[in-house]
């Protein structure tokens, strides 16, 4: 079986479940390419995969408007095509919702979602981090060696699951329409903090102009003007120009001191630089 994994991940943790999931394929025998959307064609999908997966972190209750973008441009498949569905949290149920709407665009697109994994990873967010401590589950360090065994299970029960598929069965995950209602509250939190004094803004005194930004922004939403970064509106929200700057040079407008989140931004340097 040859698995393609079209994924968004802002800050790595998505990324580091999908290496442990190529991983497991891999010594079941399978291929398993992974392919960044921001690195992608819009619209293309390659033929060459028998199953096709779709990963994303949750922001603010949804699945990334990186990844979303991405799908929306796709063309409706030929035949009813398998796929599958990674979704990576900061807190534990943080994916509710985010599964039905991933699910809602990619049926329109002709995809079977036969299966799907759910990752607990650590939290991304700048401020919402710091609360972290206070939630008796969190996903400190994660996803780490304690998912491993998840993964790998999930790794058999996708090869399952693929061959009941091509036997005429239709194995489908979960659906639950009511849901939504917390991706849409989400979605009206997001908007509300993105224009609000949650709003980032450059401190310019800090930037010394290095691009990193406007290299990495999933979004191409920065742009360099005289030497320091400019903000467009398009924005995707998933703020890792602000946890990556190296000079910790993008802020909040209400709030300087942040719990900025780089443990696996060598891992999304690597994969984009
Ligand atoms: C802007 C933003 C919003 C977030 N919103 C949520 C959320 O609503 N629910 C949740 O469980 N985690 C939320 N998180 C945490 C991320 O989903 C989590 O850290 C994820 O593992 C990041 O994956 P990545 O490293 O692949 O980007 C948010 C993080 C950011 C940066
Ligand atoms: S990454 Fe930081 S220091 Fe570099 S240009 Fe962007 S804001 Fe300035
Ligand atoms: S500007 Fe920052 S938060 Fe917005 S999409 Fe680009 S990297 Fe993400």
């Amino acid at each position: 079986m040859r698995v393609g994994v079209y994924y968004f991940s802002a800050t790595g943790n998505t990324l580091a479940g999908l290496l442990m999931l190529k991983k497991a394929l891999e010594e079941l025998g399978h291929l398993c390419e992974l392919k960044p959307v921001e690195k992608q064609e819009p619209g293309s999908l390659s033929d060459a995969h028998d199953l096709v997966g779709f990963a994303s972190p949750v922001f603010y209750g949804q699945p990334s408007e990186v990844l979303l973008r991405f799908i929306r441009t796709l063309p409706r498949q030929e035949k009813l095509r398998p796929a599958f569905i990674i979704l990576c949290s900061g807190a534990p149920g943080g994916t509710l919702g985010s599964r039905e709407l991933l699910v809602d665009l990619l049926v329109q697109k002709s995809f079977w979602v036969l299966a799907e994994l759910v990752l607990l990873g650590e939290d991304s967010h700048p401020l919402l981090r710091r609360l972290r401590y206070l939630l008796p589950f969190h996903g400190d360090g994660r996803p780490d060696e304690r998912d491993e065994a998840i993964i790998r299970r999930f790794a058999t029960e996708l090869v399952e699951a693929y061959r009941a598929f091509s036997s005429g069965e239709r194995p489908s995950v979960p659906y639950r329409p009511i849901l939504k209602c917390f991706s849409l509250l989400g979605w009206r939190l997001s908007i509300l903090l993105r224009k609000s004094l949650m709003a980032k803004v450059l401190d310019a005194n800090r930037c010394d102009g290095c691009g990193l930004c406007e290299l990495t922004c999933p979004a191409e939403a920065i742009v360099m003007v005289k030497g320091k970064p400019s903000f467009k509106l398009i924005c995707a929200g998933c703020l890792r120009c602000v946890n990556f700057c190296p000079r910790e040079a993008i802020v909040f407008r209400a709030f300087k001191k942040l719990d900025r989140y780089r443990r696996r931004a060598a891992l999304i340097l690597s994969v984009l630089l």
